[in-house]
């Protein structure tokens, strides 16, 4: 009797110790397309497995332009979620608004100043403290492509712009739309980002983390500008208005040859079961092989007032550097683990060569942050260059003389 007696306090406490543990998190992010949802239900079933509560709160949209509008009013609200998917320099944003919470003692025991390279934890940190936790490294300049498209209308894979209107005014003549494109303003600056990157990456740097004036005003920006536009006669009359995963299908169905775009578009190669190097091709965007314009997924905690919720955050935060949830996330969602010296055996060919450019970029000056997924400037800047590069895609009376003069002088006044 003494024993069962015994058994059953000794239960009760040990439920006790997990409901007292057990929270709730609602996390605010925009991964909803096929890959991108297969790659965040690892982490919600990790956590429901922890015993805690996942309340999604996705907002459709790649990008993530309008999860950071529904971000802000829930903030001014008052009622920010508990964590929220906020990249770079917004990070710093949030911080100075004093919104963010502590991690650093999750990531003291995680090592993570040792786990993570310096680029990645540098991000992560606000006035020196760990607020945000990575989930990986996308390599943005990246380029997919169909080669049965290739083969049947006798192109080669370009390695350089002028290459890419030779290949792509074949695949035009046989029928197929050369480039798979959406409409929204941070596709076209995808597109655009990679084409200034091929001017060298100290071009890229002095404009897009310099936002140096005489390279935004310089003859080289004006030949960006000009190739920029030339991409437009090799899209589809129905680009406007689509989303990135629909152009990324266009391409994985065989109605379109390429799509420059980062390598979150190979999460939906994976989830149609295609593979690297059979189905589809990966090449660095034209004229960028070896450079590498990194984008870092990351869940910023905000502070909230309940207890349990704040357990569950820093549960949270341990849970997205653990190695085997970093292999998992990342073999779904087409990028590279955040954590250095993982095991590189279950990723693919274009993965490997992800993870070599990142790694060789970081001594050679060829690993630079993506201005168009927010990791070189700070959203009012980065609002500004969209709205100049959208708009010069679209009107075919503004010569890239006049673009490159409202370029500059956006910039300079967002600053
Ligand atoms: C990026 C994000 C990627 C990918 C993409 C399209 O901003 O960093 O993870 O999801 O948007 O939604």
């Amino acid at each position: 009797m003494k024993k069962i007696a015994l058994g059953l306090s000794s239960l009760a406490i040990s439920v006790a110790a997990a409901t007292a543990h057990a929270g709730e998190v609602e996390v605010l992010h925009w991964w909803t397309s096929g890959g991108e949802a297969a790659s965040i239900n690892v982490l919600k079933d990790l956590m429901t497995e922890e015993g805690h509560t996942w309340k999604d709160f996705a907002v459709a949209g790649g990008g993530g332009e309008s999860a950071m509008t529904v971000l802000k009013s829930r903030a001014i609200a008052g009622n920010p979620p508990a964590a929220a998917q906020i990249k770079g320099p917004t990070i710093q944003e949030w911080g100075d608004l004093g919104f963010l919470t502590n991690l650093d003692a999750v990531a003291e025991q995680g090592q993570w100043d040792v786990v993570l390279p310096q680029v990645v934890s540098d991000v992560m940190k606000y006035d020196g403290h760990y607020v945000a936790a990575p989930v990986n490294v996308h390599r943005v300049n990246w380029m997919w492509a169909n080669p049965e498209i290739f083969k049947k209308a006798g192109a080669s894979i370009p390695t350089t712009w002028d290459q890419f209107f030779e290949a792509a005014d074949k695949i035009k003549a046989a029928g197929f739309t050369p480039l798979a494109h959406g409409g929204q303003a941070w596709q076209d600056a995808t597109l655009f980002e990679a084409i200034a990157l091929s001017k060298g990456s100290q071009f890229y740097s002095a404009a897009f983390v310099g936002l140096d004036d005489a390279t935004l005003r310089g003859d080289d920006m004006i030949d960006v500008f000009k190739t920029f536009k030339k991409t437009r006669d090799y899209v589809d009359s129905g680009f406007s208005g689509r989303d990135w995963n629909i152009a990324t299908s266009m391409v994985i169905n065989g109605d379109a040859a390429m799509q420059i775009m980062g390598d979150w578009a190979k999460g939906e190669f994976t989830a149609a079961g295609k593979k690297a190097g059979i189905d589809y091709v990966c090449y660095a965007a034209p004229g960028t092989s070896g450079q590498f314009t990194f984008n870092i997924d990351s869940l910023a905690m905000f502070q909230v007032d309940d207890e349990n919720a704040q357990g569950a955050q820093q549960d949270l935060a341990k849970l997205m550097l653990e190695p085997t949830f970093q292999e998992t996330f990342n073999l779904n969602k087409g990028s590279i683990p955040a954590r250095l010296n993982m095991p590189r055996d279950k990723f693919d060919t274009c993965a490997h060569a992800s993870m070599d450019a990142f790694l060789a970029g970081s001594s050679t000056g060829d690993l630079v942050p993506s201005m168009a997924h927010g990791m070189a400037v700070s959203s009012m800047v980065q609002g500004a260059i969209y709205d100049v590069v959208t708009n010069f895609y679209n009107n075919e009376s503004m010569t890239a003389e006049e673009a490159v003069d409202r370029l500059a002088r956006a910039i300079k006044a967002s600053m």
